[in-house]
């Protein structure tokens, strides 16, 4: 039988992710915190994608490297990703994520700040248990443009001539820089050469802008039913993304001032956002953005030779493009 695409990529990865989890739970049973166990299980069992350990284990695969690096080196990113969600929920009074009730729902916001920094020094204990300084520095160079990109998304204003250029500065920073990281961590503990790791850090970083702008996508268009996001979340909170830039370029002046004041004066309707949005076809022009950083993320990995990993990552890149959730 035939397998699917994302069956293909689950078999060259589940047993290295069983192993992950087992390591993550050996080490928080280590710490006999009972909180930090209970939100730990909370955030291992809710169904997060796992796409940062996911990236580390193909490549190393991809580059025969088998060493337990690959375990630390997975958990940490997992970990750094998961004290981001920790504070950017508590940051966004989040509810639910993945269709199931937050830990700052479940369990306070002073818990999970507590949690979120418990897990990002964890994370940077295991990276200092690699002994590679040059793992420590990616980890550490993203973890603080990941912090940077979210303090420059706070306080960004709303400024039409330069909204399209901050929108890309924040999300490179946010979210492209850790995948780009998950990708060269896994080259660096791989023993690959430079030109090859540096072509699979612009693959990560690539990876990463087509993901979050699909992600600024389903905010205009999520069902909470199908895909456990609440659509609008992000306009109703004043996070210009890429959708509602769209919109506003291609607006009239009368569309234009209704985005100056959604933004500006925190006064939006939705609906009415909707209704521009898909006026101008802005979402379907979101995808295509995304999948011009797919096909420069491809390119990035061009000359790597062909092999069912290889396969495997530009199929995880594709399949993240088009999900729905
Ligand atoms: C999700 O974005 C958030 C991020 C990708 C980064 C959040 C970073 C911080 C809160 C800084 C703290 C950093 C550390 C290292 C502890 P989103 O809100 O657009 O996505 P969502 O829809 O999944 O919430
Ligand atoms: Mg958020």
């Amino acid at each position: 039988m035939l397998l699917a695409n994302k069956d293909i990529l689950d078999n060259i990865v589940s047993s290295d992710l069983s192993a992950m989890e087992g390591f993550i739970f050996s080490s928080i049973g280590g710490e006999g915190i009972e909180l930090a166990a209970n939100v730990i299980s909370h955030l291992v069992k809710s169904g997060g994608k796992k796409i940062r350990p996911k990236l580390v284990f193909i490549i190393c695969k991809m580059l025969n490297y088998s060493g337990e690096d690959r375990i630390r080196v997975a958990a940490s990113v997992e970990f750094i990703h998961n004290a981001t969600l920790l504070h950017d929920d508590v940051l966004d009074e989040s509810e639910v994520r993945h269709g199931v009730e937050t830990a700052n729902k479940i369990w306070g916001n002073k818990s999970s700040i507590l949690v979120g920094d418990l897990l990002l020094t964890l994370a940077f204990r295991w990276l200092i248990e690699c002994k590679n300084l040059n793992v420590l520095s990616i980890l550490s160079r993203a973890s603080h443009s990941l912090v940077k990109g979210e303090i420059k998304q706070m306080t960004a204003c709303f400024n039409p001539h330069t909204i399209r250029k901050n929108y890309f500065d924040i999300i490179g920073e946010k979210t492209a820089s850790l995948f780009s990281a998950c990708c060269e961590a896994a080259s660096a503990i791989s023993g690959a050469t430079s030109d090859e790791t540096e072509k699979l850090r612009n693959f990560g970083f690539n990876f990463g802008m087509a993901f979050q702008i699909i992600d600024d996508m389903l905010d205009y268009t999520a069902n909470q039913n199908t895909s456990g996001k609440q659509a609008g979340k992000d306009f109703l909170e004043g996070k210009v993304t890429l959708p509602a830039i769209i919109a506003y370029e291609k607006g009239s002046p009368a569309e234009q001032k209704f985005w100056e004041n959604c933004f500006s004066l925190a006064e939006r309707d939705f609906n009415q956002a909707l209704y521009y949005i898909n006026h101008h076809n802005a979402i379907q022009l979101s995808i295509e953005k995304a999948r011009h950083y797919a096909n420069v993320a491809q390119d990035n990995i061009s000359t790597f030779s062909d092999s069912p990993c290889k396969t495997a990552l530009v199929n995880f890149l594709n399949t993240s493009i088009e999900r729905q959730a």
